[in-house]
């Protein structure tokens, strides 16, 4: 049976954590995103993909506050939310890894967590053994095999330094996270090091957003899939409704097969 986001959600009366609504931006005469809708629910993760140039990463960077839009509606747990940079993302739990992961190299891992977001004992200076503390407690949740907490993050594996700024971005209660191409610089051992991370997110409740141009990076660990092509949505489908196959005619040719809910850009055929 096909089923869109809200036939399936709709059993369980749940609200999604975020919805986009026919979101649109131009570039000089470039739609790189035409009126474009995707939503998220608590615990899941959506699959953003399509080719390089489809508009995914543009399209979260609306979300994020990185852009502004031409038009269309962020509405996050049912309600319009004003979103015109990153900080006011951030203050509705809405936080981004990008492929860069953008860590401070000498230093440790709680030193990354907390940078610029420091903690002060109450004589102003800094606060090592809290921070010390709050990043076992939160990399323990994570990554319960992490022991290199005195090591500058340089000295790090590729999957541990995702764990560290995936930890970041947790640490200070995001409920939306948006991973961006999240796996493109790993080897298949630390992208398997990603998805357990990803899973334990779920299980949190975190909903995640994970973009890629690659679908074997992302068609197992997702729950659903949207794909983009031309700036457009070509449709929609549960990971369960659907085959690799099928979804790469989706990135391909946007072509919807049965098991997907098109979109504006799905090929008319
Ligand atoms: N800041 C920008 N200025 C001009 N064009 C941009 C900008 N950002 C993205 N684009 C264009 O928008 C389109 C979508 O790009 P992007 O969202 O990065 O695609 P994807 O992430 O799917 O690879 C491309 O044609 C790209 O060149
Ligand atoms: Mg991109």
């Amino acid at each position: 049976m096909n089923a869109t986001a809200e036939q399936i959600h709709s059993e369980t009366g749940k609200t999604p954590l975020v919805e986009l609504r026919d979101i649109s931006i131009a570039f000089g005469g470039i739609k790189a995103v035409d009126h474009a809708s995707v939503d998220l629910y608590p615990g899941e993760v959506v699959g953003l993909l399509g080719h390089n140039g489809a508009g995914k990463s543009t399209l979260i960077k609306i979300l994020s506050g990185a852009y502004p839009r031409d038009g269309g509606q962020i509405m996050i747990n049912g309600e319009e939310a004003v979103i015109n940079n990153p900080r006011d993302a951030k203050a509705y739990g809405i936080e981004t890894i990008y492929q860069t992961l953008a860590l401070a190299d000498n230093v440790d891992a709680a030193a990354n967590l907390f940078l610029g977001r420091e903690l002060l004992t109450p004589w102003g200076t800094l606060d090592d053994a809290a921070m010390e503390a709050a990043a076992r407690k939160v990399m323990g949740r994570l990554n319960p095999n992490f022991r290199r907490f005195k090591e500058p993050v340089k000295a790090l594996s590729g999957g541990q330094r995702q764990s560290v700024a995936i930890a970041r971005a947790i640490l200070f209660n995001a409920r939306i996270l948006i991973m961006d191409e999240p796996t493109a610089a790993l080897g298949p051992q630390e992208t398997a090091q990603v998805g357990e991370l990803i899973k334990q997110l779920k299980k949190e409740g975190i909903g995640i957003f994970l973009i890629s141009h690659d679908i074997h990076d992302v068609f197992d660990l997702a729950d659903r899939v949207t794909v983009m092509k031309n700036g457009q949505v070509v449709g929609h489908a549960k990971t369960t409704d659907v085959t690799k196959d099928e979804v790469l005619g989706m990135i391909i040719l946007g072509k919807c097969p049965p098991g997907a809910t098109p979109g504006p850009g799905a090929a008319r055929l």
